[in-house]
C-alpha cells in the first residue's frame, strides 16, 4: 500500500495560563511517529486524556505541533496554505448538531468549503453539493433544510457530506459516532466504508469502541499518558500484543487496572 501520510515526531505542550499553577507546562503528546497508506483506516485508542484528540487536531490542522512535521504525499503540511490543507484533510466532529450552523441551510453549509477552497462557479457548487448529498444517502431536496429539520443520523450524514465535498484524501473523525444510537451508528460506519471504497479516502478514527475498531481498522495506535505505546496492524495487535493496555482495549476478556493519576504527564 502506497504511503499517503507520514507523521514524523509530532509533540504538543500546553502552557497553563490560569488555574492553580499558571505557567506550568503540560505535555499532551510526546514525540510520535507513524504512517498511513492510501485507502487505509487507522484507529487511535487509549484512555481519557491520553492525547488522542491532540493527534487528531494536529493532523487536521486545528492545532500546530510543538515539534515535528506531517507529510502528505511527501509534501510538508507546514508548507501548505490553509486551502491546500483543507483539500487534503477534513475533520468530522463528535457532536454533529453543534458543529452545524442552526441558522444556515444544509446546502449553504456544504457550499461554504467550495466557495473558500475551489474555483467552482455557483452552479457547479450546487451540482457538487447535490451529488455529495446523494453519495451520503440524502436527497438533493435536503439542500434547503435547516439542521433542526433532520434526524441525528441525517445530521451526521450532512457532517460526512461536509467532510467529503472537497474530495479529501484523509478524513479524521474524533469520536464522531459515539453519540449515535447503535442502528444509526452501524449505518453511518457502513456508509463511511462504502465511501472509502469509492473514493479511496484514508480514515483516522478516534474511538473507544473495541467492536468498531476491530471492524474497520487496518492499523491501530494505542496511546497512554501522551505517549504512543503501540502501533501496528489490527491483526498483529490482536494476536501478538503483550502490552497490558492494548490487550485490555482489544481483548475484552483481559482484566487490566488503569493506574491512578494516569491522565496528564508533566
Ligand atoms: N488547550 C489545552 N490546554 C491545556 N491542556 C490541554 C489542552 N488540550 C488538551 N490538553 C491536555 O492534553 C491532554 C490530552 O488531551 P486530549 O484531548 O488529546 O485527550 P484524549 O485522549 O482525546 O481524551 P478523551 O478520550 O477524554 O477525549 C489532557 O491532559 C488535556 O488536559
Ligand atoms: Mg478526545
Amino acid at each position: 500500500m502506497s504511503k499517503l501520510l507520514e507523521v514524523r515526531g509530532i509533540s504538543k505542550y500546553y502552557v497553563h495560563k490560569d488555574g492553580w499553577l499558571p505557567g506550568k507546562r503540560v505535555c499532551a503528546l510526546e514525540p510520535t511517529s507513524f504512517t498511513l497508506g492510501r485507502g487505509e483506516t487507522l484507529s487511535i485508542m487509549g484512555e481519557t486524556g491520553s492525547g488522542k484528540s491532540t493527534i487528531a487536531k494536529i493532523i487536521a490542522g486545528a492545532e500546530r505541533p510543538s515539534q515535528g512535521e506531517i507529510f502528505i504525499n511527501g509534501q510538508s503540511l507546514n508548507l501548505m496554505s490553509d486551502q491546500q490543507r483543507c483539500r487534503h484533510v477534513r475533520m468530522i466532529f463528535q457532536d454533529s448538531l453543534r458543529s452545524l450552523n442552526p441558522q444556515t441551510t444544509v446546502g449553504k453549509q456544504l457550499c461554504e468549503p467550495l466557495i473558500f477552497n475551489t474555483e467552482l462557479t455557483p452552479r457547479q457548487q450546487k451540482e457538487r453539493v447535490h451529488n455529495t448529498l446523494r453519495k451520503v444517502g440524502l436527497l438533493p431536496d435536503h439542500y434547503d433544510f435547516y439542521p433542526h429539520m433532520l434526524s441525528s443520523g441525517q445530521q451526521q450524514r450532512v457532517c460526512i457530506a461536509r467532510a467529503i465535498v472537497l474530495e479529501p484524501q484523509i478524513i479524521v473523525a474524533d469520536e464522531a459516532f459515539a453519540a449515535l444510537d447503535p442502528s444509526i451508528r452501524a449505518q453511518i460506519i457502513n456508509l463511511m466504508l462504502d465511501l472509502q471504497q469509492d473514493m479511496g479516502i484514508s480514515f483516522i478514527f478516534v474511538s473507544h469502541s473495541t467492536e468498531i475498531v476491530k471492524h474497520v481498522s487496518d492499523k491501530i495506535l494505542i496511546m497512554h499518558r501522551g505517549k504512543m505505546i503501540e502501533f501496528g496492524t489490527t491483526q498483529a495487535l490482536i494476536q501478538q500484543s503483550e502490552e497490558p493496555l492494548t490487550r485490555a482495549l482489544l481483548c475484552s476478556d483481559y482484566n487490566y487496572k488503569v493506574p491512578l493519576n494516569s491522565t496528564t504527564k508533566e
